[in-house]
């Protein structure tokens, strides 16, 4: 099978990537999976939050410079069947550096290659920073689909046209002709506001079937598990964030082998522009 390539992301902070890519991959690994997290957030938590200790010289910093390759930064983590690329505080400097490339869009997307060649994973999943900086346009132009987590909140719709508008630019530019929002995952859910319902019905009436069916619900242990370095299965197997994502990452498989074909006009976020 080929490798998938999913770049999670978000400009907003706090929405739940670095929760979605520990415990995605997690549960991808339980149904046998082989899964390669790429942290490309300088503050490092989906490494922590895989049980990794802080290193240094460790980080896509010099793989994006074209230093050196990416696969001898590659390291176990706590989940048999996840391995990661760390991130350190370094890679907050390579915004910069990276933006005086040639081709700096592509710099992961090169360092990559190497790895889709051989396709030693079913899936690469991209941690990204909470901005739309040189890093985060990195990850989308090297992704084959964004996986867009967003957070059960008032102004939850309130600046997905600037990504939505971002990816737009990275296909006709031809940086990414085929970058597709993958899938939207609703976050923090809590059954108990009328809220929190009616903005996953207003997300889903502007998304249609490109949101998840599975909701994933607010659900303490899945803020605790980061503290012990481990994914929530690791930590609580039973409780309700480890069924979500459980069930996120069947449906996340099963998209892979049945990609959604959706019309373009029904992407209003991106004709609203
Ligand atoms: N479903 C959830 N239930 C409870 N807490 C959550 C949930 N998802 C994320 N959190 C917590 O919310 C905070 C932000 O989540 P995080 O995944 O780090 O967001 P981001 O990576 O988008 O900045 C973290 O403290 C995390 O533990
Ligand atoms: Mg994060």
């Amino acid at each position: 099978m080929a490798t998938r390539v999913l770049a999670v992301a978000n400009q907003k902070g706090g929405v739940g990537k670095t929760t979605t890519v520990i415990n995605l991959s997690a549960c991808l690994a339980e149904l046998g999976k082989t899964v390669l997290v790429i942290d490309l957030d300088p503050q490092a938590n989906a490494t922590s939050g895989l049980g990794l200790p802080r290193q240094h010289d460790t980080s896509l910093y010099r793989v994006l410079l074209r230093e050196r390759s990416l696969e001898g930064l590659i390291q176990e983590t706590v989940v048999e069947g996840v391995h990661i690329i760390p991130s350190e505080l370094d890679l907050a400097g390579a915004e910069i550096d990276v933006a005086r490339m040639e081709g700096y869009l592509h710099c992961l997307n090169m360092a990559m290659a190497p790895l889709l060649r051989s396709a030693s994973y079913d899936f690469i999943i991209i941690d990204c920073p909470p901005s739309l900086g040189i890093l985060t346009m990195n990850a989308l132009t090297a992704a084959q689909g964004l996986l867009l987590p967003i957070q059960c909140e008032y102004y939850a719709l309130e600046g997905l046209s600037v990504i939505t508008h971002i990816m737009q630019q990275l296909r006709e530019g031809r940086a990414n002709p085929d970058i597709e929002i993958e899938g939207i995952v609703m976050t923090m859910y809590d059954a108990r506001t009328r809220l929190a319902a009616d903005v996953v019905s207003e997300v889903r009436s502007h998304f249609g079937e490109r949101v998840y069916n599975t909701v994933i619900p607010r659900n303490v242990r899945l803020s605790e598990a980061p503290s012990f370095g481990k994914p929530v299965i690791m930590y609580d197997s039973n409780c309700t964030g480890s069924t979500a994502y459980r069930e996120l990452a069947k449906e996340v498989v099963e998209r892979t082998e049945r990609p959604l074909v959706v019309a373009e006009a029904e992407e209003p976020a991106e004709t609203e522009q």
